[in-house]
């Protein structure tokens, strides 16, 4: 088979106390930003012959990637198509930024607004291929939608969906094939869900459990790999408790919820994120949650919504790290989602000593956002364990990656569910932290990484996950020599334009 890779010629440019203020405006640091203009005209890129499409169904992920991500053709392993980006080290990140909607949210507006009544606007919708998985399946499930720029019109339906006429294809996305099973398992026809080798690979028992026990037929393959078969129709309420954490999972269930004769209740072994009780409220429908338990009664109507999605706070978490790898650096980043559920990442920077102000704070749809400004300073080492470990569990392999360069490591425990998210994301750290020269110790449940380390560039590999590729484009920032990230347009599934704005941040 061969295989695409390609060497992109990136145009680099080039004990903090702790702040948290609230209403006032964060300030900019425009020589900076001059700067890396001048900077950005003195090169250009080297020739780039092939473009890859990684988006499906979706006319606006495609075009966007293809511009912003330059492949060269080469013809090497046996490994299918993959890609590779040089990042080298820079002397500090600045700028300012806005950044794509957060992509559990967009999931989850779109899914809830195709199965209610109404056209429903969702503005700054996520840019990833994850979210544009979900619009493709709900396009397969009769839902029109519009898509201009990176506003999304959905026209809903109301709960009634059409079956599909072939398998609903899920791409990479844990999130889409998850939650829809909530909406799959309320209606009256089979569809099945199929994803890619990745996707293939993760365990869907835990949300196949529930939806039976509910009253709808799922099949998976080897005790509940997808794909994953649903035969839907009218539920019955349950009372369930959840035994892994899994914000996925959680909406699953309070999706299924709105088909169940009766209150449904789930409630969590830890508290996960709350987009989807959020989401529900926004269109209308009565959830009531408190403390880890969330209740739904069945057949409420969904009301269509205008929403602005907020920043994905787990792409700005690369952002973030890179700044803190840097005395100097200062990223102000406007419009971030800041849910105290999705947040914590802020809270742990804080404790590491890393300068932290948000401002500008507002809510819309019971979700918070504000402008958060970074600035590089001290980089103390933090022990991410129990309840921490479910709050940050997308923003730790940045974490993982910046923790040689704390000045007392960072220990990671209580995350054997990084096993099973889109790689083995214990393995992947420990093996590329390994490769550009770090001592770890690699743990069932977690990592332990000492601080006070010093990085070399070195080929590493993003395993065909998007977070584990962006996770080293932030630790390369700071080794000595060029690191080549194998794979590196994983970063399309959450951000397809991860690399083109780390390298206009980072100056040299
Ligand atoms: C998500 C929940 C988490 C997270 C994923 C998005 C969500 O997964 O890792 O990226 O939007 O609810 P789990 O529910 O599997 O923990």
């Amino acid at each position: 088979m061969r295989s695409i890779g390609y060497q992109a010629c990136w145009l680099w440019h080039g004990s903090a106390p702790v702040v948290v203020q609230f209403g006032k405006e964060a300030s900019q640091s425009a020589p900076l930003l001059r700067r890396k203009k001048r900077d950005a005209s003195r090169g250009s890129p080297r020739s780039f012959t092939a473009q890859r499409t990684l988006a499906q169904d979706d006319n606006q992920t495609a075009p966007l990637l293809a511009t912003r991500i330059r492949l060269l053709l080469q013809s090497k392993s046996t490994m299918g198509p993959s890609s590779s980006v040089i990042v080298r080290p820079a002397r500090n990140i600045a700028g300012q930024l806005t950044l794509p909607g957060d992509k559990s949210i967009s999931h989850r507006y779109a899914m809830l607004a195709a199965i209610a009544e109404g056209i429903t606007r969702l503005a700054n919708f996520s840019t990833g291929a994850d979210c544009a998985s979900t619009l493709a399946c709900l396009r397969a499930l009769g839902v029109k939608w519009e898509r201009e720029g990176s506003t999304v019109r959905i026209h809903g339906r109301g709960p009634r969906l059409s079956a599909p006429v072939s398998s609903l294809d899920c791409g990479n996305s844990g999130s889409t094939m998850r939650m829809l099973s909530g909406i799959l398992a309320g209606q009256e026809f089979t569809s099945e869900l199929i994803g890619d080798e990745s996707l293939s690979r993760r365990p869907m028992a835990r949300v196949m459990t529930p939806l039976m026990a509910m009253g709808a037929k799922l099949e998976a393959r080897d005790g509940g790999r997808p794909p994953l078969r649903i035969t839907g129709g009218r539920l019955k309420a349950v009372d369930y408790k959840m035994p892994v954490a899994s914000a996925q999972v959680k909406s699953a269930i309070l999706f299924a919820g709105l088909f169940a004769n009766g209150e449904t209740i789930v409630s969590e072994p830890v508290r996960t994120r709350d987009h989807g009780e959020q989401a529900l409220a926004a269109f209308g429908v009565e959830v009531k949650h408190q403390g880890n338990e969330a209740r739904i009664e069945g057949d409420q109507k969904l009301r269509a919504i205008e929403a602005d999605i907020p920043g994905d706070i787990s792409s700005a978490a690369f952002f973030l790290c890179a700044a803190a790898l840097f005395p100097g650096s200062q990223v102000v980043i406007r419009g971030l989602v800041l849910n105290p559920t999705r947040a914590r990442l802020l809270d742990i920077l804080i404790l590491m000593g890393v300068g932290i102000s948000v401002t500008q704070v507002e809510e819309q749809h019971g979700e918070l956002r504000g402008t958060v400004q970074v600035q590089g300073g001290a980089l103390n080492g933090a022990a991410i364990t129990g309840t921490d470990t479910a709050a940050l569990i997308d923003e730790i392999p940045v974490l993982a990656a910046i923790a040689p360069y704390t000045s007392s490591g960072i220990e990671i425990r209580d995350a054997h569910e990084l096993r099973v998210k889109e790689s083995d994301r214990i393995a992947s750290l420990a093996e590329n932290l390994r490769a550009m020269g770090a001592q770890v110790k690699e743990r069932d449940d977690g990592l332990k990484i000492p601080g006070c380390q010093k990085l070399h560039g070195a080929e590493v590999d993003s395993f065909g996950d998007h977070r584990i590729a962006m996770a080293f484009a932030v630790a390369a920032l700071r080794a000595e020599g060029e690191t080549n990230i194998r794979g590196a347009d994983a970063a399309v599934i959450s951000y397809p334009d991860f690399f083109d704005t780390l390298e206009s941040l980072a100056q040299r």
